[in-house]
């Protein structure tokens, strides 16, 4: 058996579309034009490249991107102040500060200055306990990508066995969350759990999301599972070069299972084109303009 392989990159580009219409309309119907705030702090080249692509998939959906890049050494009521000028200023109707930040930082009082209605990340208090009560709010963006590409190969998920391996604020936790909401049997998996292959076989769906590479085998994948693969990892290969590799070993889990998404080509893709899709609902919500599900 071979997976199908699920094209992140193909379905982003749908999405994407769909949100460049929807600006549009906002444009030309309301005079509105969503826009981002970016938030970097300090240099660490993974965050730059994701930083630049962020702010260039914004303007090509139509959107207005402004990035605020702050010294490494920046101190924290000085990136407490420029978020809250970004919470009042109303051409900004989503902000993200990139993670992780500098250990000086404190993470948590950072993210939750955000105000909530702008917090397109999902990530602070408000939000985290709105999508655990099942109420409207932002969702985090790579979980919600990976819903997204369940939803469009599955249909309905309800019922489904779902192991999450990683218990991340960022990926496990609202992952699991998403997938109860849809009605799926879910389990966290992480570093203490004990037997994870065999807490693995039992899984239909399988996302992976622990930052460790090709640490899932073919032979923890009950045959036809879906397996979902989050990690973005770069290992040095033998002729000297480079290589992106996720958390499941490619090879041998796709020989397996029903489905795969790639790395690269996979998650990544989707995770961008579900923060620009905040954004702009987050503008809808803003102004009390109807929402476009352009997520179903
Ligand atoms: N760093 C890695 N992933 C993310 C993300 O989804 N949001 C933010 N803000 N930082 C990240």
């Amino acid at each position: 058996m071979s997976a199908h392989i699920i094209d992140g990159k193909a379905f982003s580009a749908k999405v994407r579309s769909k949100i460049a219409d929807k600006v549009s309309a906002l444009k030309s119907a309301h005079g509105i034009t969503p826009g981002l705030a970016v938030v970097l702090v300090g240099s660490d080249p993974a965050s730059q490249v994701y930083v630049r692509s962020k702010g260039k998939q914004t303007v090509e959906a139509g959107m207005n991107s402004f990035e605020h890049k702050l010294d490494a050494d920046t101190p924290e009521d000085v990136l407490l102040a420029l978020i809250d000028d970004l919470n009042a200023d109303d051409s900004v109707h989503g902000i993200l500060v990139q993670l992780p930040l500098p250990g000086h930082l404190d993470e948590t009082q950072v993210i939750n200055r955000i105000a909530p209605e702008k917090d397109v990340d999902g990530f602070c208090i408000a939000n985290v306990g709105l999508l655990g009560t099942g109420q409207k709010s932002m969702v985090p963006c790579t979980p919600l990508g990976c819903l997204l590409m369940l939803r469009d190969y599955h249909g309905s998920l309800s019922g489904k066995n779902a192991v999450v391996i990683g218990r991340s604020n960022i990926v496990g936790k609202p992952m699991a969350q998403l997938l109860l909401n849809d009605s799926c049997t879910v389990t966290i998996a992480h570093s203490r759990t004990q037997d994870l292959a065999e807490v693995v076989r039992g899984a239909d769906i399988v996302v992976a999301a622990v930052g460790r590479p090709e640490m899932v085998p073919g032979d923890w994948i009950k045959p036809g599972a879906t397996v979902i693969d989050v990690g973005i990892n770069r290992i040095d290969t033998e002729d000297g070069k480079t290589r992106l590799v996720g958390d499941v070993d490619y090879d041998s889990c796709a020989a397996v299972a029903g489905a795969i998404t790639p790395v690269p080509g996979g998650v990544g893709p989707m995770t961008i084109a579900c923060l620009l899709a905040n954004t702009v609902t987050a503008c809808c919500r803003i102004n009390n303009l109807a929402e476009d599900d352009f997520l179903s």
